[in-house]
């Protein structure tokens, strides 16, 4: 796929179905995210990818409400950080930020291999870590369940997410969100 058709497709669809995640497709995803830039270089980022059918349905148990759609999910990957793996210049932290582009990364190549790249924070960060083995210093920032799209609306989905199936969400408008050579909103 051309690149803008790439950011063009990719949807955080919740109308899923199962389609085989297989190893080979994971290290597609984490060689996308390991290609992101990061501050002095450190990658602090980490991903845990479930696959287990029955591993999966633990996890579902730590999804919070509205997050039922899921359930359809092939597989749930959960990425995580920690503040000591990367830059602090002056307080400006940069492992969130780093971790969240090669997130984006990832998700850009799930949707090239035509794969559904959902981002999501509903979910108890307790309960997920818990189950994940991931350790308590550090920081689950986000989730994402990665599926294939499915042309019928999932049933679970509630009247505005199966209304966002269809059409994207709506965007600010572009003059809202730049400025040249100066911030000087008029808004505000
Ligand atoms: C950090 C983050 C958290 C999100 N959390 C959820 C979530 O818990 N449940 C959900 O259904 N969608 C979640 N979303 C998806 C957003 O609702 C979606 O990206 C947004 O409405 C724009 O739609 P689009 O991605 O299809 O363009 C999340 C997205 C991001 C980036």
């Amino acid at each position: 796929m051309e690149f803008k058709e790439v950011v063009e497709k990719r949807r955080a669809l919740r109308s899923l179905e199962r389609v085989e995640i297989t190893e080979a497709m994971l290290e597609k995803l984490v060689e996308a995210a390991s290609l992101s830039p990061s501050c002095f270089n450190n990658q602090p980022w980490r991903f845990v990818f479930v696959t287990d059918n029955a591993k999966l349905a633990v996890v579902h148990g730590s999804l919070s409400k509205g997050n039922e759609w899921i359930q359809a999910a092939s597989a749930i990957v959960a990425v995580f950080t920690k503040k000591e793996m990367d830059c602090d210049i002056k307080g400006r932290e940069y492992y969130l930020f780093d971790t969240g582009m090669a997130t984006a990364f990832m998700m850009l190549a799930a949707t090239d291999m035509g794969l559904v790249f959902h981002p999501i924070a509903g979910y108890s960060e307790e309960k997920l870590k818990s189950i994940l083995n991931i350790p308590e210093d550090m920081t689950l920032i986000v989730a994402a369940a990665i599926g294939k799209a499915s042309e019928s609306i999932n049933h679970l989905l509630t009247e505005k997410q199966a209304l966002s199936e269809a059409s994207r969400p709506e965007r600010l408008p572009l003059t809202d969100i730049f400025y040249i050579n100066e911030y000087n909103p008029v808004n505000e």
